[in-house]
């Protein structure tokens, strides 16, 4: 028998306004059904105030569903007593990262959420500096975060959470406020971290490269779950990107181009180099 693969983070028919919204038009979430796996990668994309943040914050019971009902690891955001649970298991990094960086050296910082915990010293120093060095980052431990570049202080809000050691990471944007070296920088990261101890990763973008690299990708619009699947397929369908107001990647689109051209080019290319392998081993079919 086929066992099924384990639901980590769900969310069943989830409502949401936040206060002063009227009426269900003006709700951020409305009926959200969504499960992810454990171990998975899923990209959320979607248009400004589809409600992707809002969505991301359920899943560490920032916010509570007005309807419905968000479990993580099988536990319901709606119980008090169950969110110390629930927030060990699910960090969440944001867009910016001066504003997650809170101590005077890069290894004072990665400790900080475990001293909140009152864990030993021992233990503290020990997942400190294994969380420095998962990211690469033991050289800097003494440095100040402040001095530090765009990518490393992501890198140094993510040991901080790793530290933590959550099953989930739900990340909002982590790399738009940094240029191409600091976003794969702190992406390479991310990846080794899903790929090598199994963490689950959820990661708002609005870039379709990043979401094209992705186990799953999940598209929101006004509230709701708009299509899902994988990369390939979800992010080829460029009458659905386009009617949303997005976009595929740039091979993606470029390839469109081309088949206007008459280029005999498959539908679900979706990296640079497809693209070239494609044109370089059939040549134009004009
Ligand atoms: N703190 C808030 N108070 C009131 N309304 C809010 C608040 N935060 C978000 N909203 C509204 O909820 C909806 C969803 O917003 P959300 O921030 O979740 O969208 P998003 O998909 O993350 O957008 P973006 O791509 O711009 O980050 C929007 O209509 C937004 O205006
Ligand atoms: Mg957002």
């Amino acid at each position: 028998m086929i066992s099924h693969p384990e639901i980590i983070l769900e969310a069943k028919g989830v409502h949401f306004a936040y206060p002063g919204e009227a009426g269900e038009a003006a709700a951020a979430l409305s009926g959200i059904e969504l499960a992810v796996r454990r171990g998975e990668y899923v990209a959320l994309i979607g248009p400004n105030g589809s409600g992707k943040t809002t969505l991301l914050k359920h899943f560490n019971a920032l916010l509570k569903p007005s309807a419905g009902e968000v479990l993580v690891g099988g536990l319901s955001t709606a119980a008090e007593s169950n969110l110390p649970a629930i927030r060990r298991q699910c960090g969440m990094i944001f867009q910016n990262p001066d504003n997650q960086l809170v101590a005077t050296t890069v290894e004072e910082d990665v400790a900080f959420g475990l001293e909140n915990q009152a864990l030993p010293p021992a233990e503290i120093r020990g997942r400190v500096s294994e969380a420095l060095r998962l990211l690469g980052l033991s050289e800097l431990a003494q440095h100040p975060p402040h001095l530090l570049s765009g990518g490393e202080k992501q890198r140094v809000a993510i040991a901080g959470i790793l530290a933590m050691r959550p099953r989930c990471l739900l990340m909002d944007e982590p790399t738009a406020m940094l240029d191409p070296g600091g976003q794969s920088e702190v992406l390479d990261c991310v990846r080794r971290l899903n790929r090598e101890q199994g963490i689950t990763v959820i990661h708002v973008t609005h870039c379709p490269a990043e979401a094209a690299r992705a186990g799953r990708v999940v598209i929101l619009d006004r509230g709701r779950v708009a299509a899902q699947g994988p990369p390939a397929e979800v992010l080829t369908d460029l009458p659905l990107l386009h009617g949303l107001g997005l976009s595929g990647t740039a091979a993606t689109e470029l390839a469109a181009l081309l088949r206007e051209d008459g280029f005999k080019l498959p539908r679900e290319l979706l990296h640079g180099w497809e693209l070239i392998e494609h044109l370089c081993s059939s040549g134009p079919k004009i």
